[in-house]
């Protein structure tokens, strides 16, 4: 084992939060049960606000960012992990209150990891990622309430994103027909329709200002952009339908009315990843692993150095980037 290493850390000079690469030692890290040498994180729109600077993400200076970490045990004073585990751990605060996956080391709670599904290597883990673990949350939400295949067409929008790319994978793969919002139509209409998505339609076509009931189109919706999209999205989901809202990438608001709820029993369900109970993540991998595409995975993914990872902050935070990013922290 090496006596330092590599992190993203972001710390506090001279009243600024100041983000680059510093060298750490064991000493750095927090004291807590579990030591896992990280081989992989990923790129997700909050670690795109956390190392851009245009967002609050780290609650406590200094802070290793990343949200996502995915490698092996090194040692564990907890008997629930072994050296040589194979361990997958998002949210529950990384980058916000905890040190995150930024890193070649870092020491996590014994109750964090999700043992890495068969089928997926560490790396795909972290193509898969937070975003893609949301969509499968968001995937199972619409299940839970009913949802099936023949209920009719499915809307996700920000789909060439990381979260909606992955969720129009896994719901064209379940069958849905899928129809995939975006503002990138000329240059990402191949790369959705690859994924299984029937049918584009334009970012401007639910990013205005809608009546409060508009035709109704959608049997389920998954909304990663929040705001008037999500109430255009309301106002045209069919009777008794559902929306899975996880995301607010064109904005934290909700501005719209009731009438989709009371009128048309439309029902809302809010996705949480971060801190979701152990046994729902556990649920979601399991099923990532058994119904995931991996060629599809590897069409959305593209991986880079650590080091290359500061450059790209701002761009996936100006919607850029096209589906994931993994992160090679050994790079
Ligand atoms: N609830 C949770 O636990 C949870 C977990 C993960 C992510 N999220 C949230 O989900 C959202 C997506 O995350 P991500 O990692 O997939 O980010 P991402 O890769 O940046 O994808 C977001 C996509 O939204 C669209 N978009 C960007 N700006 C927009 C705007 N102003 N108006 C309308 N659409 C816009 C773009 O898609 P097109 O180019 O196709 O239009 C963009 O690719 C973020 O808001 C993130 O914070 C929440």
């Amino acid at each position: 084992m090496q006596n330092t290493f590599n992190a993203i850390v972001a710390e506090e000079s001279e009243g600024k939060t100041l983000i680059g690469l510093k060298e750490l030692g064991l000493s750095d890290l927090p004291d807590e049960p579990v030591l896992v040498a990280v081989k992989y994180s990923t790129l997700n729109y909050k670690d795109g606000l956390a190392i851009s600077g245009r967002g609050r993400i780290c609650r406590a200076l200094p802070m290793i960012c990343g949200i996502d970490l995915a490698g092996v045990v090194e040692s564990s004073s907890d008997s629930r992990w072994q050296p040589g585990d194979e361990i997958v751990i998002n949210g529950y605060g990384l980058s916000e209150t905890f040190n995150g996956g930024y890193s070649q080391y870092q020491r996590v709670k014994a109750d964090w990891p999700v043992r890495l599904p068969k089928g997926l290597t560490l790396k795909q883990s972290m193509a898969i990622g937070t975003a893609g673990y949301t969509a499968m949350l968001c995937v199972q939400a619409l299940e839970d309430h009913g949802l099936k295949p023949a209920d009719g067409p499915v809307l996700v929008t920000g789909a060439a994103g990381g979260v909606g790319s992955v969720a129009v994978s896994l719901l064209s793969g379940l069958g849905y027909e899928v129809h995939a919002s975006t503002g990138r139509m000329a240059s990402q209409e191949q790369f959705l329709k690859s994924l299984g998505a029937a049918k584009l339609i334009a970012r401007e076509a639910l990013a205005r200002k809608a009546k409060p009931l508009e035709k109704e189109s959608w049997a389920g919706v998954v909304d990663t952009v929040g705001s008037n999209t999500l109430v255009a999205a309301l106002a045209q989901t069919r009777h008794e339908g559902v929306v899975a809202a996880c995301g607010l990438a064109g904005g934290m608001d909700l501005p719209g009315s009731v009438a989709p709820f009371i009128l048309r029993g439309v029902t809302l369900r809010g996705i949480d990843s971060v801190m979701a109970s152990q046994p729902r993540r556990e649920a979601a991998w399991h099923r990532l692993a058994e119904t995931l595409d991996l060629d599809h995975l590897e069409a959305i993914s593209n991986t880079i150095a650590m080091t290359a990872l500061l450059e790209m902050g701002h761009k996936i935070v100006d919607g850029e980037i096209r589906g994931r990013v993994v992160v090679d922290v050994n790079r």
